[in-house]
């Protein structure tokens, strides 16, 4: 491949796949547009990279999330963006409203919610997936973890899809830049009186436990706060969302695979999983080279940019048979899609309960999901789906 391949052309947003297994064979780690990051493709190689965080820093979201036009975003101050020994600071302190416990008590709601969007699914009829099902689900259990209000699903979609689409922005772009800049700001305000009114009125969520914790006598700051927040919205919101949307592509695509489920409900969890290797929400993930190296055979020099493409990892053959056939049977769960190593995903065993509960609500309703128009891809780097999936689901 002479040319500098652009992960954003529009044949790379609707079909990476080829082009990835083409790049693990002839050129596993390459530099790539936009923004000349190294994709670093190979499953072996996604795997070192992520596990080696003192040569590869996550300082690299910080510039992706960061940029100079931007100046203030908390997204791009959190957890995520750091190493150790700051990364394992916060992260103790924030687990604890991720344990199982936590996930336990969750549970009832997430059903809750899972019936009640499920029931509302319009049958026989055209309709976009993303609006009626796998965006108000997330929305509402992400709104219950923080106490939001729910008549504001609609502007978290907006303040995540504009906090997930910086790096594309180019020098041209002023309105669009503007447009980031104001939810930024109007983000942070929101967020800012949510934690004001839970230190006034303590209540039985998320926030409320997070202003409580504490390591070795200390707790979060303000400022830490506010950057898990954004972190959660865009972490927990998005990325659930493709999960659902990629399951029902993949249930389109295989009507034989909706018969098993709706004849054998335990079957659900091993098709999400594998969804999310086919599928992964996150198809890849920035970080910065500290010191000269090599990975693959390259050399990398410190300060390059590098993006391990979990997209292209999950479907490696020489790590997974076949990797490029959608099969539930596969056994193994890869737990890749939700990263690896210390940033390994806190919201992994969530995202995996609400589509579980979303799908065991719907299975018995649905006999056939068929197209009804062509799906549009997303334009982000770090994600991979769609944001409007017009189809037509057929009672049982
Ligand atoms: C299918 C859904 C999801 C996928 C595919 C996903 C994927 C990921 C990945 C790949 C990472 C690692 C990033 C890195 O190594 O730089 C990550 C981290 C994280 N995710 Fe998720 N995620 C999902 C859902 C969620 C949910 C529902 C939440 C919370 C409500 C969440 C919260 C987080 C947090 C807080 C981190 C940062 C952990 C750290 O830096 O230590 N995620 N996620």
């Amino acid at each position: 491949m002479s040319e500098r391949l652009n992960l954003m052309s529009p044949a790379m947003l609707a079909d990476p796949y080829p082009t990835y297994a083409e790049l693990r064979r002839d050129a596993p780690v390459c530099q790539v547009d936009p923004g000349g990051f190294w994709a670093v493709t190979r499953h072996d190689d996604v795997i070192a990279v992520l596990k080696d965080t003192a040569l590869f820093s996550s300082e690299g979201f910080r510039a992706a999330t960061k940029p100079a036009w931007l100046g203030h975003n908390p997204f791009g101050d959190s957890m995520l963006v750091l190493d150790p020994p700051a990364h394992g600071r916060l992260r103790s302190l924030v687990n604890r409203a991720f344990t199982p416990a936590a996930m336990t008590r969750l549970e009832a709601r997430v059903r809750a919610f899972a019936e009640d969007i499920a029931a509302r699914l319009p049958l026989g009829q055209p309709v976009d997936w993303v609006e009626s099902l796998a965006m108000p689900l997330p929305a509402s259990v992400i709104g219950e973890l923080l106490g939001l209000d729910p008549s504001l699903h609609a502007r978290f979609k907006r303040w995540t899809d504009d906090l997930t689409s910086i790096s594309p922005v180019t020098p041209d772009m002023t309105a669009r830049m503007e447009e980031i800049r104001t939810t930024v700001r109007e983000a942070e305000q929101y967020l800012t009186e949510v934690l004001a009114s839970r230190r006034r009125a303590p209540a039985d969520d998320m926030v409320t436990d997070l202003l409580r914790a504490q390591v070795d006598g200390q707790s979060l700051t303000d400022a830490e706060l506010m950057s898990f927040l954004f972190l959660l919205l865009v972490g927990g919101l998005e990325t659930t969302v493709h999960l659902l949307n990629h399951s029902a592509l993949q249930l389109i695509a295989h009507p034989e695979v909706l018969d098993r489920l709706r004849a054998d409900p335990a079957l659900i969890p091993r098709f999400i999983d594998e969804v999310l290797r086919y599928e992964p929400p996150v198809r890849s993930v920035y970080r910065l080279v500290m010191a000269d190296t090599e990975i693959g055979g390259v050399r990398l020099t410190k300060g390059a940019k590098v993006l391990a493409m979990i997209g292209s990892a999950c479907r490696d053959e020489a790590h997974f048979p076949d990797a490029h056939r959608f099969d539930i049977d596969r056994g193994g769960v890869t737990h890749l899609p939700f990263g690896h190593g210390i940033h390994f995903c806190l919201g992994a065993p969530l995202a995996r309960l609400e589509a579980r509960l979303l799908f065991t609500a719907l299975v018995p309703r649905v006999r056939r999901l068929s197209p009804a128009g062509p799906p549009e891809w997303r334009r982000a780097l770090s994600m991979r789906g769609v944001t409007s999936l017009p189809l037509v689901a057929h009672p049982a």
